[in-house]
């Protein structure tokens, strides 16, 4: 409902301390090239370690995130399911993979953008096609372009 944001200018932390940044939304999160505004992680999995632990966020210690959920008979029995192979699941690592692996399911599935692009034609109708002819003739497309209309590169700010 609010495209996968918390739709506050910036987001509220721990001791309802406010982010210094505009949060992105989660949505198609998992295909972009790296993740921050600053892109300073390469994936979600990475990702996920930041937010727990920043001061103005969670503000946890990953041994207080690991006590946590050994505390919760639930999550050990889960996480002994989700990674059988190992002998102690519940990591940090392994916390950061569920999130990832949840926000790798927080899609925007099949829009009429994505069949377009799949070669449905019909998917979109003749207003839209000229908007996307005046996207791609004014130069949008060379930034916005793939199933998440961008996210794959870095750009400066006020030369487009
Ligand atoms: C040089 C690369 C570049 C070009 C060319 C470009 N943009 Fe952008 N655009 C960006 C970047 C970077 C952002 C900021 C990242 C973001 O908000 O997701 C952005 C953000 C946006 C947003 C806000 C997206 C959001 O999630 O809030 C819109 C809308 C947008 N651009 C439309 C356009 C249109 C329309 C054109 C063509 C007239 C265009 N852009 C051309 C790079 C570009």
């Amino acid at each position: 409902m609010l495209g996968g944001t918390d739709n506050v200018e910036t987001s509220i932390g721990h001791g309802w301390q406010k982010g210094p940044r505009n949060a992105p939304t989660v949505l198609d999160a998992v295909y972009h090239t790296a993740q921050f505004w600053g892109g300073r992680t390469k994936d979600l999995m990475e990702q996920a370690k930041g937010p727990i632990q920043a001061s103005v966020e969670k503000n946890y210690t990953p041994e207080r995130v690991m006590a946590t959920l050994k505390s919760i008979p639930k999550y050990v029995e889960m996480s002994k399911k989700a990674f059988p192979k190992e002998k102690d699941p519940i990591t940090f690592d392994n916390v950061a993979k569920a999130i990832l692996a949840f926000e790798a399911t927080l899609l925007i599935p099949n829009s009429r953008f994505d069949k377009f692009l799949k070669g449905d034609t019909k998917a979109f109708n003749k207003e839209e096609k000229e908007g996307l002819k005046l996207f791609i003739e004014k130069g949008c497309a060379s930034c916005h372009s793939g199933i998440t209309l961008g996210g794959h590169m870095y750009a400066p700010f006020g030369l487009t």
